[in-house]
């Protein structure tokens, strides 16, 4: 599902990525772990193609990264939901409405976008919010919106950076539920922490990374 060979991403000359090689299986969850400026975020930007890489392979979804013209990659974005921490939720629209949304530009009927947010919000377990403001809710309830609007869409893939930065250790384990059932549904999904708590006991694979590489 996720595919990269020999990948490296400068910025200004310095090597953010360094000969990254790795291969997710469809319907795998794993991890991204290392130090802060190892090069976690700039990986999930690549595979969210938010960035282009320097040298080496990278398929998504079927999609080559390197070769994707400008104009698909909104079809490719379609297939890739992505909770990150700049992506914010629009505080003057209710749960619903910031869910909806993604549905609604693509021109779905309001009767079934309402139906979908309706079964995304009892996925994530906030179908009782549906109408409060975001800015109500506690910072796991947000969370859990923002997990929302990343999958009401069904992408194959789902990424995720520090998405339980700013959260308790038991609001945490909480979210990680969520991505839980996300995975269980079938989304291939990666999640880059520097949390050891997540991804302990979770018998997922772990991609460490260092200075831009993959520690063996
Ligand atoms: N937009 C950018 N411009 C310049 N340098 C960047 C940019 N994004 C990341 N970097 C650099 O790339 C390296 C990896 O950063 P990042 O991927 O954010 O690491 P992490 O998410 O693991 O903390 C760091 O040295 C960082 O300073
Ligand atoms: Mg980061």
């Amino acid at each position: 599902m996720i595919d990269l060979r020999n990948v490296t991403k400068l910025y200004d000359g310095q090597q953010a990525l360094n000969g990254i090689t790795l291969h997710i299986e469809k319907g795998e969850m794993v991890f991204l772990t290392g130090p802060s400026g190892s090069g976690k975020t700039t990986l999930l930007r690549l595979i969210y193609r938010d960035e282009i890489v320097d040298s080496g392979d990278i398929t998504v979804a079927g999609w080559d990264l390197r070769t994707l013209s400008p104009g698909s990659i909104p079809y490719l974005r379609r297939n890739v939901g992505v909770v990150f921490q700049d992506f914010k939720l629009l505080h003057e629209r209710t749960v619903r409405e910031n869910v909806e949304l993604s549905l609604r530009i693509q021109g779905i009927p309001h009767h079934e976008s309402r139906q979908r947010v309706l079964a995304t919000l009892k996925l994530v377990g906030l179908a009782h919010k549906a109408d409060a403001i975001p800015a109500k809710l506690s910072g796991g309830e947000q969370q859990r919106v923002v997990i929302a609007r990343a999958v009401i869409g069904n992408p194959a893939v789902l990424l995720a950076d520090e998405p339980t930065g700013n959260l308790d250790a038991d609001t945490a384990r909480e979210i990680m539920d969520v991505f839980k059932a996300v995975h269980a549904k079938g989304a291939t999904v990666c999640i880059a922490t520097h949390d050891a708590n997540l991804y302990r006991h979770s018998g997922c694979r772990v991609f460490a990374l260092k200075e831009g590489a993959i520690v063996p």
